[in-house]
């Protein structure tokens, strides 16, 4: 269910184009840049510092925020999904997210991205427009909770921001959020990086809506504290690998994306009247351990805890779905599963 798309054409070919081999060769700066995104231990600022490392954050994490945001998003209802008319990007960047929304929401018709990097929103737009030639597409150059209020104060029905809040102070982030929250018409998607640094800003971020009176639709389901980012809970945060085709990666194979995130509606949303489904029951938190003749699952459950379920080759079609089921996807309380003990604290086995 949190299938990535892979790179639209037309974006891939935009994107070909900017990428001018002379400019994008193995230089200082992309390799700071790179280390910067992929292994960063600490918040704070990242920022991209030169056209250098704006184009190197094009052929590098552009394919690689697309696959994650356009995850993300698939984890919204299809009537929600059909019902969002205008979106706006905070943090856009070089507009990966934009262009994700582009795609995956259907009835789309205007996208503003805001970011304090007018050279990062230039190369946005086109890449945006590529994504969706028919969308009316705004860019504003301003920072992320002043330029909510000042230069978008009618509010969207989605609001977004996609590796952003990790790179903010926590104060800053938090201005950020519930300037988010209220100029949110339907919904709020804020994704961050899978990693411990991204899942502090964002479990942050998280409690924050919560508190604001958020319903939570994925991957959260529950508004309870969250199980995971409890003291006690070791090395472990909730996040999603995702795996996806990067056209630019020399290597052979699938590249993988790691993934934090919440997608959370305004309490006031008609959601069943819209026929937008419930949160799951659970959510699948790690890689299901297919043995034979069982399957784990590690479960994060609508009373806000940890559970490990056993499915048994006994038990038909739940044991079908249990072996087919992806770290992600939700497991329905209908489905079988027998309580197999407390919090799990291993890596799933995703043999
Ligand atoms: C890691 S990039 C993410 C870009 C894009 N969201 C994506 O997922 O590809 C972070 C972006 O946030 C922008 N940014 C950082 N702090 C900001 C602020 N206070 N206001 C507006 N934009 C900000 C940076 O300029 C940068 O373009």
């Amino acid at each position: 269910m949190m299938a990535p798309l892979a790179l639209p054409e037309p974006v891939a070919e935009a994107l070909g184009r900017m990428l001018d081999p002379a400019r994008t060769g193995q230089g200082a700066g992309q390799g700071a840049m790179i280390e910067r995104y992929r292994n960063r231990r600490e918040p704070g600022a990242a920022g991209l510092v030169s056209d250098a490392e704006r184009r190197a954050y094009l052929r590098h994490r552009f394919p690689a925020t697309f696959a994650a945001v356009s995850a993300a998003l698939a984890t919204m209802p299809p009537a929600l999904a059909a019902g969002i008319a205008d979106a706006v990007d905070l943090g856009a960047g070089t507009g990966a997210s934009a262009a994700a929304a582009a795609v995956r929401l259907p009835g789309l018709t205007a996208m503003t991205i805001i970011d304090s990097d007018r050279a990062a929103l230039a190369l946005a737009e086109p890449l945006v427009a590529a994504a969706n030639p028919d969308l009316a597409v705004t860019t504003r150059t301003a920072d992320a909770a002043a330029g909510l209020a000042r230069v978008h104060s009618g509010g969207a029905d989605l609001v977004m921001a996609s590796y952003l809040l990790n790179e903010l102070p926590g104060d800053r982030a938090d201005t950020v959020t519930d300037a988010m929250w209220h100029s949110a018409r339907r919904a709020v998607l804020i994704v961050e990086p899978g990693s411990r640094v991204g899942f502090a800003a964002l479990i942050r971020a998280r409690q924050r809506l919560i508190d604001l009176g958020a319903r939570l639709l994925a991957p959260c389901p529950h508004v309870r504290a969250c199980p995971m980012g409890e003291p006690g809970q070791g090395d472990d945060w909730c996040h999603f690998p995702l795996g996806y085709d990067d056209p630019f990666e020399d290597q052979q194979g699938r590249s993988t994306e790691k993934i934090s995130f919440v997608l959370a509606i305004l309490p006031s949303d008609e959601t069943d009247a819209d026929g937008i489904a419930s949160p799951a029951d659970n959510r699948i938190v790690k890689a299901p351990m297919r043995r034979t003749g069982h399957v784990v699952l590690d479960l994060c459950t609508r009373s806000g805890t940890l559970e490990r379920r056993t499915v048994t080759r006994r038990q038909g079609k739940d044991y079908k779905a249990a072996r087919a089921a992806d770290w992600g996807d939700a497991w329905p309380d209908t489905q079988a599963g027998d309580l197999s003990g407390g919090p799990s604290d291993t890596e799933g086995d995703p043999s």
